[in-house]
């Protein structure tokens, strides 16, 4: 059974519209260098959040001038962004150029591991990885699907339907499980990768972003820092109109937003009992020995 609006490139399911085998084809030529920092996350997990505190890190925290800009416009999306993959494009798949305002250039991506461009996982260049419990993950990409078509399934689909699939992966990017796995073994002991959990971000955002600091290069002072953490807070990136993503016309704001909620443990409200211990078995079952946990509350 296919889905609808959705591409399929290698039994990848990618969103449709957005990503086609081509340009698929074309980003594995990309060539990241020292540049560039690639921010890479299973959809909803923090992608948004952690985009702008390292582009407030690479502006070396001048939050003025990131208001100025689009985050598309500075964090272009690699499976999607024509300046990435087309050779033709004015900035080059070379990853270098005026898309680049801050000190680094930064991107970021969906793919899973394996479809990373060769030169990103050779550790060309720092790749963070974005981590969020699955649960509230799986929240997060249901009312997700409700804002818009190209992520493939109806708009109108209900929670109890969705469910099944965020856990077989059966939906656009695939499977939560493999995605998040597969990059928290590639950031071991990898000195160009860090794996940076949604959680953490919630307790401790100015601790976080100095790990962050530290991993890019490009320390900042702490008035700078106090600046970004309230620069950064879920309010002001919710009200920010270059952070929110209202106004692109891929999304519909009607019944849902991009900056839905921003919180830990909204699961709750969604998860049956049953569908918890469903989930709590599948869980244990593919992390079991693998040294990574997350918090769900
Ligand atoms: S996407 O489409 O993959 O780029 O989405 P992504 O940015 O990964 O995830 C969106 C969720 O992150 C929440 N968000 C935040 N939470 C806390 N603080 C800040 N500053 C913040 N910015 C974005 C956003 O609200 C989405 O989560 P939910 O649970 O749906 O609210």
């Amino acid at each position: 059974e296919s889905i609808p609006h959705a591409t399929v490139w290698e039994g990848q399911i990618l969103p449709g519209g957005v990503t086609t085998p081509d340009k698929m084809k074309a980003m594995q030529d990309m060539v990241f260098d020292e540049n560039d920092v690639i921010i890479v996350s299973y959809p909803k997990s923090g992608t948004t959040w952690v985009s702008e505190v390292l582009s407030a890190i690479a502006y070396e925290g001048n939050t003025e001038k990131l208001k100025q800009v689009r985050m598309d416009e500075r964090v272009p999306w690699i499976e999607m962004d024509h300046r990435c993959w087309d050779p033709n494009s004015p900035v080059q798949a070379s990853a270098k150029g005026p898309v680049r305002d801050g000190k680094k250039q930064i991107w970021f991506s969906h793919l899973h591991l394996d479809y990373l461009p060769p030169t990103a996982r050779a550790g060309k260049c720092k790749v963070v990885y974005v981590a969020r419990n699955p649960k509230d993950n799986a929240v997060s990409y249901f009312h997700f699907h409700r804002l818009t078509t190209f992520m493939g399934l109806q708009k109108d689909m209900k929670w109890n339907d969705y469910f099944p699939l965020f856990c077989s992966g059966y939906i656009c990017v695939g499977n939560w499980f493999k995605h998040t796995l597969d990059y928290w073994k590639f950031t071991r002991n990898n000195p160009n990768a860090k794996f940076v959990v949604y959680e953490d971000l919630k307790k401790d955002l100015m601790g976080e972003m100095q790990s962050l600091e530290e991993f890019v290069g490009i320390p900042l002072t702490p008035e700078q820092r106090l600046e970004v953490v309230k620069h950064c807070s879920f309010d002001s990136m919710k009200d920010n109109k270059m952070t929110n993503r209202e106004g692109l016309a891929v999304f519909d704001h009607g019944e849902t937003k991009f900056m839905r909620k921003g919180i830990v443990g909204d699961w709750k409200n969604y998860f049956t009992v049953a569908q918890n211990e469903a989930f709590d078995e599948l869980y244990k079952s593919k992390f079991e020995g693998t040294g990574l946990s997350f918090e769900f509350e």
